[in-house]
């Protein structure tokens, strides 16, 4: 027998254990096999709290994400209520675009709003490379989260160039990115000249992140969807996969997510994931038909179902857990965000069903 650092005794040949390289989280990722399916919520810090409500009235949003004691009382609210297997720090996709020099706000009930659209070269020269000095704040939040967590892994995370660019030619968000399509389509080589500029800033994000000791990490292009896969393949993946193979030295698993992407799961695998998230228009099965044996899958729970009756919730909860067998690894989440009116009581059940129903007997 040999006893590792954290205490927890490990038989001769096998692997250390204890730790969140080892939790079920990590485990899950890795398509190895664990205790239970691990679950965690795309959104568990936010408004469904009142604890978040309370510590966020009177901080402005962008502020709070600066501010690393606020930042790791956040991150950890959802972890001690709701006993997630899995923390996401709390930051937001923006943050790291704001470091580079562009003037935005995040405005309560809208979003991320650019003061100065980019929309020309000359715009896209204003979006400075970032490193950690520039982030301080989330390499000093991430360090104090990592050593208060213990065995609990620590999800960092950053925006894809696509759904980032969005943001920054729309303005702010909007339902048919339609001055970003006409940017994507008109004018490719600028197209591509901001896509590599985000892609420089969001791998640069992360590395701060993984430096800092996140056990694994999440690239949201939330708005990925609105693409075909032919464009998805042609305008975006190239830059998505820069990201994500620049952390292939970086020891941590890659998590992509984007909703309605059912045409794009496969080329989202393909862009380097380790475990594609999958919104719930896309059974889990299906999904994994399109990835491969060769990643894990995470979702994919519709997040108004939990505002429905709790035989509801429950049913659509066993559902995706039989489907989610037939992935080579399951992480367990919403299919989105959770919206703010969710009662957080049922996240609290949701995540003592999910880990009573896929409980593993020790091996
Ligand atoms: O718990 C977690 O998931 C971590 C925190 C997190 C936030 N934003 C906090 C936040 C994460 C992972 C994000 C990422 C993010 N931000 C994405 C990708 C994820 C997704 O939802 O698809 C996107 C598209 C954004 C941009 C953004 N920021 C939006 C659309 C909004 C909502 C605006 C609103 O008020 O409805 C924000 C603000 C934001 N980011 C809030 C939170 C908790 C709400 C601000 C508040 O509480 O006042």
């Amino acid at each position: 027998m040999t006893t590792d650092t954290t205490g927890t005794a490990a038989r001769d040949g096998e692997p250390r254990s204890g730790g969140p390289a080892d939790s079920p989280f990590v485990r899950a990722c890795r398509r190895e096999p664990g205790p239970h399916t691990p679950v965690w919520f795309m959104r568990q810090a936010g408004r469904s709290l009142p604890e978040y409500r309370e510590i966020r009235a009177n901080v402005p949003m962008l502020e709070s994400c600066r501010r690393p004691d606020l930042v790791t009382e956040i991150t950890l609210q959802p972890v001690r209520r709701h006993g997630v297997d899995a923390a996401i720090l709390f930051s937001d996709i923006v943050v790291p675009v704001a470091a580079a020099g562009i003037d935005l706000d995040i405005v309560p009930g809208t979003g991320p709003v650019v003061a100065e659209p980019v929309r020309t070269a000359v715009d896209v020269e204003r979006i400075n490379p970032i490193g950690r000095d520039d982030v301080s704040y989330v390499d000093e939040a991430v360090r104090l989260l990592v050593a208060e967590l213990g065995d609990t892994p620590l999800i960092g995370f950053a925006g894809a160039p696509f759904t980032l660019a969005s943001y920054m030619v729309e303005g702010g968000p909007s339902r048919t990115h339609a001055k970003t399509k006409a940017l994507m389509y008109g004018d490719p080589e600028l197209w591509h000249a901001l896509c590599a500029r985000l892609a420089e800033v969001t791998l640069a994000f992360l590395r701060v992140q993984v430096d800092a000791g996140v056990s694994a990490v999440q690239l949201f292009d939330s708005w990925a969807g609105a693409l075909s896969e032919a464009d998805y393949r042609r305008y975006v993946l190239p830059h998505s996969a820069h990201v994500l193979a620049g952390l292939n030295e970086a020891g941590v698993p890659r998590i992509h997510f984007g909703v309605g992407t059912a045409e794009l799961l496969g080329a989202m695998g393909e862009a380097g994931a380790d475990v594609v998230g999958v919104d719930w228009r896309t059974p889990l099965d299906v999904a994994t038909r399109r990835i491969g044996p060769d990643r894990a899958v995470q979702g994919n729970l519709d997040p108004a179902v939990l505002l429905a009756p709790w035989e509801v919730v429950e049913g659509q909860v066993r559902r995706i857990l039989d489907q989610g067998r037939a992935a080579p690894g399951h992480v367990f989440n919403l299919g989105h965000g959770v919206l703010p009116e969710t009662d957080p009581e049922v996240l609290t059940r949701v995540v003592a069903l999910v880990h009573e129903l896929s409980a593993r007997p020790a091996a």
